[in-house]
């Protein structure tokens, strides 16, 4: 897959346009920053602490690219009056193989970028993406998997066409309530 691959989401009446882009080493020192954030410690299973934790996080990224099972997108906001580019969130798809008819996706965003679509607007642009990277592979689902008590993630499940599905038992200590499973086909 080439790495290089940038997608534009367009700008709305409340966000500015939106770039979905590899991850790469530069953007280390802006994600440890977001990760301070203790909605992102809570909600994501790896902490990013510090500018070593965040390197081992980026080229974890990296190399999902060049293996072709993971492809993680940094999300970068440019203001219009000044230019100026900051990073917004993360939108991944993930245990992606030749032929398997699933994958998984996965998302957060900056707690300054929160509110304003983001993260329905960045899923919608990488759920396009993955159906016509992987369709005639074989790709037919996308699911997104999130905890019961996670109100914010469920909306933009809802919001993005995720159709909820069934409730996932626990499974602690990485789930440790009852969680949604919301799946999204090819044609919907
Ligand atoms: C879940 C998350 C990705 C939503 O991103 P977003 O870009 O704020 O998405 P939206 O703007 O569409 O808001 C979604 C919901 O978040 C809630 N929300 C709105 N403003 C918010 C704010 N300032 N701060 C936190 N949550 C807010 C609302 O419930 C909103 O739903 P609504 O549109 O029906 O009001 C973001 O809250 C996040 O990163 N949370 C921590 C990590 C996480 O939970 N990831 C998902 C794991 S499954």
């Amino acid at each position: 897959m080439n790495a290089a691959v940038t997608l534009p989401a367009d700008a709305t009446p409340s966000a500015p346009a939106l770039v979905l882009r590899p991850w790469c080493v530069e953007d280390v020192a802006a994600l440890v920053e977001v990760c301070q954030d203790s909605a992102l410690r809570h909600w994501t299973s790896t902490p990013v602490e510090n500018h070593a934790d965040g390197t081992r996080w980026v080229q974890a990224q990296q190399r999902g690219w060049a293996a072709g099972d993971r492809f993680g997108f940094a999300l970068i906001e440019t203001q219009p009056d000044t230019g100026h580019e900051q990073l917004a969130g993360n939108v991944v798809l993930k245990e992606v193989a030749s032929g398997k008819p699933s994958a998984e996706v996965g998302y957060w965003t900056a707690a300054h970028a929160r509110g304003r679509g983001v993260a329905p607007r960045a899923l919608e642009v990488l759920t396009s993406w993955a159906f016509d990277t992987f369709g005639a592979d074989g790709l037919e689902r996308l699911e997104l998997l999130h905890q019961e008590d996670n109100l914010a993630s469920c909306r933009v499940a809802q919001k993005s066409g995720y159709e909820f599905a069934r409730v996932l038992p626990a499974a602690p200590p990485s789930f440790p309530l009852d969680g949604h499973l919301h799946i999204r086909h090819t044609d919907s």
